[in-house]
């Protein structure tokens, strides 16, 4: 009987003890979540919710957006914090989010045929708890005549290295260049595309953001005219 009750107090003692480390293991390895007046005047957490309605189907791609003949409309979403996943449509057509589990933490993209507007490829990767390597080879694929779409969620730039920069900038982004740690980023460019680069980012800053640790979401919608050559 004792020695039953201390082997269970000993589990407990142990979960205890387990479950301490792991929340102070997680504060720090996000050390830059921590700011001392946080800690002693903690904020309202402010996250985003989800929609929790499910019988209300809900039009992933907003209301229709019209451009000229020979152009494509597309919308994107960053992410917002860790919590609601970024979009991308085309033609009203969502082509890259969480319904169609092909978006997640990181740089988010949709390569598409700019003369046809077929989407060729879409890839996510993880830039804080992936590798740069297919990122870099994903890029080096993408063929002239190109369009590239791209949006980040929660973390895009703690593996992004020079090389993976200058495939980008490349595409014709100015602002990877800055990007950092948890900011929010959005581009359209594309590759031997030189007429119509749209670019949003937006950065992590203490006094600044909108969500505890996280900027807030960005939108972006247009017009992208048809590649010639
Ligand atoms: C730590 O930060 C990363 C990147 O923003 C995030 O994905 C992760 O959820 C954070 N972990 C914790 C425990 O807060």
């Amino acid at each position: 009987m004792g020695r039953m009750q201390t082997s269970s107090a000993v589990i407990r003692g142990l979960c205890i003890i387990w479950f301490a480390v792991f929340v102070i293991a997680a504060f720090v390895l996000n050390a830059s979540d921590f700011n001392v007046k946080g800690i002693f005047f903690p904020r309202e957490l402010r996250v985003p919710q989800l929609n929790t309605v499910t019988k209300v189907k809900i039009d992933p791609c907003g209301k229709l957006k019209l451009c000229p003949d020979e152009q494509f409309s597309f919308s994107i979403s960053s992410g917002a914090a860790s919590v609601v996943q970024p979009k991308i449509c085309l033609q009203n057509q969502l082509i890259l989010g969480n319904p169609n589990k092909n978006s997640g933490v990181g740089i988010n993209i949709a390569v598409v045929n700019g003369k046809t507007g077929k989407v060729q490829d879409t890839g996510n990767f993880d830039m804080y708890g992936g590798e740069i390597e297919p990122l870099i080879k994903f890029l080096k694929t993408i063929e002239k005549g190109s369009v590239v779409l791209i949006a980040s969620f929660d973390e895009p730039a703690t593996k992004l290295n020079s090389e993976a920069r200058k495939l980008i900038a490349d595409l014709g982004s100015s602002a990877i260049n800055s990007i950092g740690f948890r900011d929010n980023w959005i581009f359209v460019g594309g590759k031997g595309i030189t007429s119509s680069h749209m670019e949003k980012l937006i950065k992590n800053k203490p006094g600044t953001n909108k969500y505890d640790g996280w900027p807030e979401m960005i939108e972006l919608d247009g017009c992208i005219p048809q590649y010639m050559e």
